[in-house]
This record gives C-alpha cells, sequence and structure tokens, in this order.
C-alpha cells in the first residue's frame, strides 16, 4: 500500500514502462533499416502508430507529472532556474521536438521514401530519453527521496492523480 503512495516509486515504474516502449521500437526501427522491400517496410512504418500513441499519451502525461507535481515542491530545495531539474525540462522539450520530428518523418513515408529520416529521427529519441530516465533514476530521483518529507510526497502524489 505505501509503495503505491510514493510519489517517486510511481514514477520509477512510469519509467520501466517506458524503457519497454523504447525497447519495442529500437525493435521496429532494426527491421525496418534492414528490410529490402518497400511494401515490407510500409508495413513495419504502418505498426507504430501505437508507440507514437503511447509517446503522445502516456509519456506527455508522465511528463506533466514530473512537471507540475514532483519539481514544483523539489524545486524548494535544489532550485529549478539552474541544476538538474532546469536540465531535465530541456531535455522533456527535446524529446518533444524529436517526438514531433518522428512522427512527421512516419507520416510522409512513402511519399518521400525515405524510411532513413524514420529510423534517424527514432533512433536520437530513443537515445535522449533512455539517457534522461537514467539521470531520474539515478540523480533526481535520489535527490527526492534525501530531501522531500512524507507531508510533500502526499501533496505530489495527490496532484500526479489529478494529471490525466
Ligand atoms: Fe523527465
Ligand atoms: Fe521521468
Amino acid at each position: 500500500m505505501e509503495d503505491i503512495l510514493d510519489p517517486i516509486k510511481a514514477l520509477r515504474s512510469d519509467h520501466e514502462v517506458v524503457k519497454g516502449v523504447l525497447n519495442n521500437l529500437d525493435g521496429y526501427l532494426k527491421k525496418i533499416g534492414e528490410s529490402t522491400s518497400d511494401s515490407l517496410r510500409k508495413n513495419l512504418i504502418s505498426q507504430l502508430t501505437e508507440i507514437t500513441n503511447f509517446i503522445d499519451k502516456d509519456l506527455e502525461v508522465h511528463f506533466k507529472k514530473e512537471e507540475n507535481a514532483l519539481f514544483p515542491v523539489l524545486g524548494n530545495y535544489i532550485g529549478s532556474e539552474t541544476g538538474p531539474i532546469h536540465v531535465m525540462l530541456i531535455e522533456h522539450e527535446q524529446s518533444r521536438r524529436l517526438a514531433k520530428d518522428f512522427k512527421l518523418s512516419i507520416s510522409e513515408y512513402p511519399d518521400k521514401n525515405n524510411h532513413n529520416i524514420a529510423v534517424t529521427s527514432g533512433r536520437s529519441l530513443i537515445g535522449l530519453l533512455s539517457e534522461h530516465i537514467d539521470k531520474e533514476n539515478n540523480i533526481l530521483f535520489m535527490m527526492a527521496d534525501m530531501h522531500l518529507t512524507g507531508a510533500e510526497k502526499n501533496e505530489i502524489m495527490e496532484k500526479m492523480r489529478t494529471i490525466k
């Protein structure tokens, strides 16, 4: 019960889900890159919709939980104008831009018939998000566990529940 009420544990568990999706995406990109047939490639690319929907909805909710629930409270201890929170915010924006490029490259295929653009931008997104998650798990969330009081954790959890 207590596990579910801890917002840091909840965010860490979101990360595991995101990592699973990134792994899945990596597998698709490998197949697309190796594919020699246009129709097979087209088919693989059309199957990426589930992943782009996850990025648009679930990943965005996760970012919002951090930006609107965790960061404001943790920022009282470690600041948010500079340092790790500032860097995390920049990386969220980078991720949103890369996801947009990735979706554009998918929607333009096969008109432009350049699957390399989709593979390249997909790989950049995987790289950015993997490093981002590692930094949060190993640095930011450690700081959160060190500083936040039980009452603050409850407050963050309550706020996170309202973000959908
Ligand atoms: Fe984040
Ligand atoms: Fe995160």
